[in-house]
């Protein structure tokens, strides 16, 4: 009897384990294969026409499920028995296409002492699957640069050890990029405890005594065709943008803010040039938008800013602009998920009064600041596009140009002779499933003008993601406990 029942159990367990292992196998080829699922949004624009869609409504159920079942299993085959799809004008002397990987607020969040072992969980796990989805698409598309909308942490009222703690994080876990250097810098500046502190006193001091010259200042605003800050380690270039959450807005930004991202990030306003003096110059613009406008803690930021911006319009640069920012232009309610809107200090604030009626918060640049910059950005009326993020929701807005008065008004529509895409990048966190944004470039030899289009390629929320982790964690068990019985 007694071994009966055993034999029964042990029957049972081995069909869970293989129950248990079909799922494993199941969910984790999906993770690491989710682009296939809509390969249109996931692949680069290549000019060709994407595959004609079948008119999947006139489908019933059963048909509608295996073509897409077949759409993705072709897929997944052809970027796994033949790699990448060549780049357009690496065959021939043609300008080679960008292919930019955008993400939008990863928003990592911090532990401190008393966060409780389940959030521990759920933040450790948040930063891998977010450092999936960057790898899964890394290797898929082989992007010539990498950029990060702002936002990378969720908080700017850290201190100095908890940013030093979260940029380690982050670059480890999400970009997997190899920290040494981090690790050297602590050597270098660090408390009494050794934990990271920045001399922001020496950081300003130094800014101060180059905004005392005469302009232009020498800030050093400007690269050429850099196409990786570390040929060695890495074929493609790293961006950072500031958010909010990083730097805080212009009313909360202090020294301290800025000198840690300058340290770890590198600047936080500059342009890159490509091919200058080609016939097809493109370039790429960063811009710290959150030190436009203010009224500002640390006003002189706001002029650094400006003094970036006018040294930028005076390169006389031909070519095409990719404008990379956080905060989204002015538009008016209702083009977007995030209407027009600013927040400041009381005038009373006695928690911190130095920010009496500072500015708080701000969904967009006021609409003064929105002309003056894409005036100055794109004042040789070539062609261009603007990443941002800051709206998790994301939105596609144009911004044509009226040229009787240099304004610029937002619209789903291009109408005028300049008219530049605004893509706000749909936030790369878990609830919003996780996106990449895909930015390919393509010279048009007979418009002479680079031409840009973009996708957004979604994962899925991260449970499922979890949830390949504890099946291959039950499956272990199972076949462990079959085994020993
Ligand atoms: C940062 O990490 C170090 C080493 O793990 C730790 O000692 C320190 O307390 C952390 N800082 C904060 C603010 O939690
Ligand atoms: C962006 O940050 C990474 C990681 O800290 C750094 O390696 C890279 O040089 C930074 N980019 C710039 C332009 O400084």
């Amino acid at each position: 009897m007694i071994n009966y029942r055993c034999i029964l159990n042990k029957q049972f367990f081995k069909w869970c384990s293989i129950l248990s292992t079909i799922i494993t196998l199941l969910t984790t080829f999906y993770i690491y294969t989710y682009p296939s699922v809509y390969p249109a949004h996931c692949s680069w624009h290549n000019g060709t026409q994407d595959e004609i869609e079948v008119n999947v409504n006139e489908l019933d159920h059963i048909s509608r499920a295996a073509y897409y079942t077949k759409r993705y299993l072709k897929d997944v085959y052809k970027h796994n028995f033949f790699g990448v799809a060549p780049t357009r004008g690496e065959d021939n002397n043609d300008p080679k296409d960008i292919h930019m990987l955008a993400f939008g607020d990863p928003q990592i969040k911090g532990i401190w002492p008393n966060t409780g072992y389940y959030s521990r969980l759920d933040i450790y796990a948040n930063d891998h699957y977010l450092g999936h989805i960057v790898s899964v698409m890394e290797q898929r598309l082989k992007p010539s640069h990498v950029v990060v909308l702002g936002d990378l942490f969720s908080s700017q009222w850290i201190g100095d050890s908890e940013f030093y703690n979260r940029s380690s994080r982050y670059l480890r876990r999400l970009f997997h990029r190899d920290t040494t250097w981090l690790k050297d810098l602590r050597e270098q500046e660090h408390d009494d405890n050794g934990l990271y502190k920045i001399d922001w006193m020496k950081w300003g001091q130094a800014l101060n005594r180059k905004c005392e010259a005469e302009k232009p200042w020498d800030l050093n605003f400007g690269y050429s065709d850099v196409h990786s800050w570390d040929p060695e380690k890495e074929n493609y270039l790293f961006i950072n943008v500031t958010g909010n959450h990083d730097i805080g807005y212009s009313g909360d930004t202090t020294y301290q803010h800025l000198s840690r991202y300058n340290q770890i990030f590198g600047k936080d306003n500059y342009w890159i040039e490509y091919d200058r003096d080609t016939d097809h110059p493109w370039r790429i613009v960063v811009l710290n938008s959150l030190l436009l406008e203010g009224p500002a803690l640390q006003p002189e930021f706001l002029d650094v800013t400006w003094e970036f911006l006018t040294q930028l319009a005076e390169r006389n640069f031909e070519g095409n602009t990719i404008l990379l920012t956080h905060v989204p232009f002015y538009k008016e309610e209702g083009l977007c998920n995030d209407g027009p809107n600013f927040e400041y200090y009381p005038e009373d604030y006695p928690t911190e009064p130095y920010k009496s009626k500072l500015l708080r918060s701000q969904n967009h640049l006021s609409e003064q600041v929105t002309n003056e910059v894409l005036n100055l950005v794109f004042y040789n009326k070539k062609p261009g596009i603007i990443l941002t993020g800051h709206d998790h929701e994301g939105c596609r807005t144009i911004y044509n140009k009226n040229f009787d008065d240099d304004t610029w008004t937002a619209s789903h529509e291009a109408t005028s002779d300049l008219a530049i895409q605004e893509i706000t990048v749909r936030a790369m966190m878990g609830q919003f499933n996780g996106n990449t944004g895909l930015l390919t470039g393509h010279f048009n030899n007979d418009q002479e003008n680079w031409e840009f289009d973009f996708k957004l390629c979604p994962f899925i929320v991260q449970h499922v993601w979890w949830a390949t982790k504890i099946f291959l964690f039950v499956t272990i068990s199972l076949w462990s406990i079959t085994f020993f019985m």
